[in-house]
């Protein structure tokens, strides 16, 4: 059985819940205990608060954990990054008072500015010969300079509505961040091993289906030709015939955001019967 800690609520919950379920992965119950099983799958969910993600990992209370690479990277915990998984994408920022006139990093010098995220911000201000005041505190961090209680904040971006809200505004990215798949292999013995190639397997299946479209269509034989050449990039789309020998099945797999001008091309140069589906809905 291999032990997945999972955040049990906040930005990564419902995707990393998303993502389990597209791999096949069904719970017995996704009522907030602590430890749930899956019903179908040699796996259990731990759920945690994302902070305690890591060091659950680094210390083998749980197998593997899917969290948000911020927090790998501020808790210095002895983790594998084993997977990047592409959602709750955000980025630690430098933000400070929207009227304030913003002269480059130099601004920071001598400066007071509030985080939760201290070791990413300290590392990040050393390398930059800025010499400022970090001030850790564990929540609202967005509210400290309205407050007084500090100049700038270094904190998560990812809409920006938080910062208009509090009349910040972003003047620096540090780190681009994103869930990831970590692990720590000291612990793991043959079974769990199995279980977790199995795992990435199914995830590398699922994110190689998303946003893909697998597309069918008829093309008069006279107009193969052309329809071939509007398919770019396409690896290889599979031409089957039809009862009709003047006709011809073409099936392709095209990226989504392609979708609709691909789908008019077609249809200008005489595709008919055009047909797309989602290919999450045939990955097994
Ligand atoms: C983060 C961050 C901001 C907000 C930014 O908190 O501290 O409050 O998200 O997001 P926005 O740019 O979309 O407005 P989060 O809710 O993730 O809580 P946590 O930091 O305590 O995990
Ligand atoms: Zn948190």
């Amino acid at each position: 059985m291999l032990r997945i800690a999972v955040q049990s609520k906040g930005r990564l919950y419902d995707e990393t819940m998303d993502l389990l379920k597209a791999a096949g992965i069904k719970l017995v119950a996704v009522k907030r205990t602590l430890l749930v099983p899956s019903r179908n799958f040699p796996v259990e969910l731990l759920f945690l608060r994302d902070d305690d993600i890591p060091a659950s990992v680094a210390s083998g209370t749980a197998d593997v954990g899917i969290v948000g690479l911020n927090e790998v990277l501020e808790k210095r915990q002895y983790v594998n990054v084993l997977r990047p998984l592409g959602f709750s994408r955000c980025r630690l920022s430098l933000a400070i008072p929207k009227d304030e006139e913003y002269t480059g990093l130099e601004w920071f010098n001598g400066k007071t500015i509030a985080t939760s995220y201290p070791n990413v911000l300290n590392e990040f201000l050393e390398k930059q010969n800025i010499d400022a005041c970090v001030h850790e505190i564990s929540g609202s961090v967005e509210v400290a300079p309205g407050i007084g209680m500090a100049d700038g904040i270094f904190d998560i971006v990812s809409s920006g509505g938080t910062l208009i809200s509090n009349n910040l505004k972003e003047v620096e990215t540090v780190i681009d961040s994103e869930a990831v798949l970590i692990g720590n292999d000291k612990y793991l013995n043959d079974e769990k091993r199995e279980v977790l190639d199995e795992l990435i397997f199914r995830i590398e299946a699922v994110k190689a289906a998303e946003k893909k479209k697998y597309m069918l269509m008829n093309v008069p034989l006279d107009k193969l030709d052309a329809v071939l050449e509007i398919l770019p990039g396409i690896k290889s789309p599979t031409i089957l015939p039809l009862a009709d020998d003047r006709w011809r099945s073409v099936h392709a797999v095209l990226d989504e955001k392609d979708l609709w001008s691909v789908i008019n091309q077609l249809k200008n140069v005489g595709a008919e019967g055009i047909l797309v589906l989602n290919i999450e809905e045939m990955v097994p």
